[in-house]
């Protein structure tokens, strides 16, 4: 029976993603911000989900997940899936801010504590949600592109750590395009939507395969190879937004 901590499991992907392990029978130490979602998901099975709330851009959040760790006794898997995103075309100051105390300050607080658990206990697994965002810069969205390809830096920095220092830790970076979630402001057009559901089904099996990248769907995989192969003075031409 394996032992899952999902960092962003009140809401969207995570929680989705938490359901699917209460249904395969494991363990699951939820977290996130808002109390009453994770008693929510508490109910659906008490015996197989232990909660703590964690908000990652505060300090306390690391002694938090170890205390989590504690009552899940002990961690297999950390999925990351805490995350806030905007379109910032005005480039509101406070929403550019915000995002990096999140996606960056927060995730490297969360991802550097699972690393050190895995490091000290034998090994482990340890997997974040990023973004196909991170690939290039997105005019539209500065923060949100930029933070995101600092998480994909990020952990292939973490990989090779892990094998100079000779630790058994494995990485998992999940890069989905457009999910139907809270994070997209309602009433956008995003084009080739996805729904929860199916990406929180492939995103189990990536878990349960330790792949060590993978963008989703196949779709969107073809789209950041594009993306990839565009030469700037194109790139910084092209008009990608979504439509309110
Ligand atoms: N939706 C998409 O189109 C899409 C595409 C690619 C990647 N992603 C990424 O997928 C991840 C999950 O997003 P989602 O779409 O499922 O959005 P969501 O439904 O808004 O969920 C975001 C999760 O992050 C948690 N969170 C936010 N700020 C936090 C904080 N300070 N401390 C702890 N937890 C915090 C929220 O929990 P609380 O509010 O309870 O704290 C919630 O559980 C994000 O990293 C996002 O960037 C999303």
């Amino acid at each position: 029976m394996k032992r899952i901590v999902i960092v962003g499991a009140t809401s969207g992907i995570g929680l989705e993603v938490a359901k699917l392990c209460i249904r395969e029978g494991w363990l699951v130490g939820a977290a996130g911000r808002r109390e009453e979602a994770l008693a929510e998901l508490k109910a659906l099975a008490p015996e197989q989900v232990v909660t703590q709330a964690i908000d990652i851009t505060r300090d306390d959040a690391p002694e938090c997940l170890s205390r989590l760790v504690g009552k899940l006794g002990g961690m297999d898997i950390y999925l990351h899936s805490s995350g806030i995103g905007s379109r910032n075309i005005e480039l509101k100051p406070d929403i550019e801010i915000s995002t990096l105390r999140t996606n960056g300050e927060g995730f490297v607080r969360m991802v550097t504590a699972a690393f050190a658990y895995f490091r000290d206990n034998g090994g482990g697994h340890l997997a974040v949600i990023s973004s196909i965002a991170g690939t290039r810069g997105l005019g539209s969205a500065p923060a949100y592109s930029a933070t995101k390809r600092m998480q994909n830096t990020y952990i292939d920095a973490l990989a090779q750590l892990a094998h100079m220092e000779g630790y058994a830790i494995r990485f998992t970076d999940i890069r989905p395009g457009f999910v139907a979630t809270p994070l997209l402001k309602h009433g956008d057009h995003y084009p080739m939507l996805m729904q929860v559901p199916k990406v929180a089904r492939r995103i189990l099996t990536v878990l349960k395969t330790e792949r060590r990248r993978v963008v989703i769907d196949r779709r969107y995989a073809v789209f950041v190879a594009v993306w990839k192969l565009i030469p700037e003075w194109l790139w910084e031409r092209l008009k990608i937004r979504t439509k309110a």
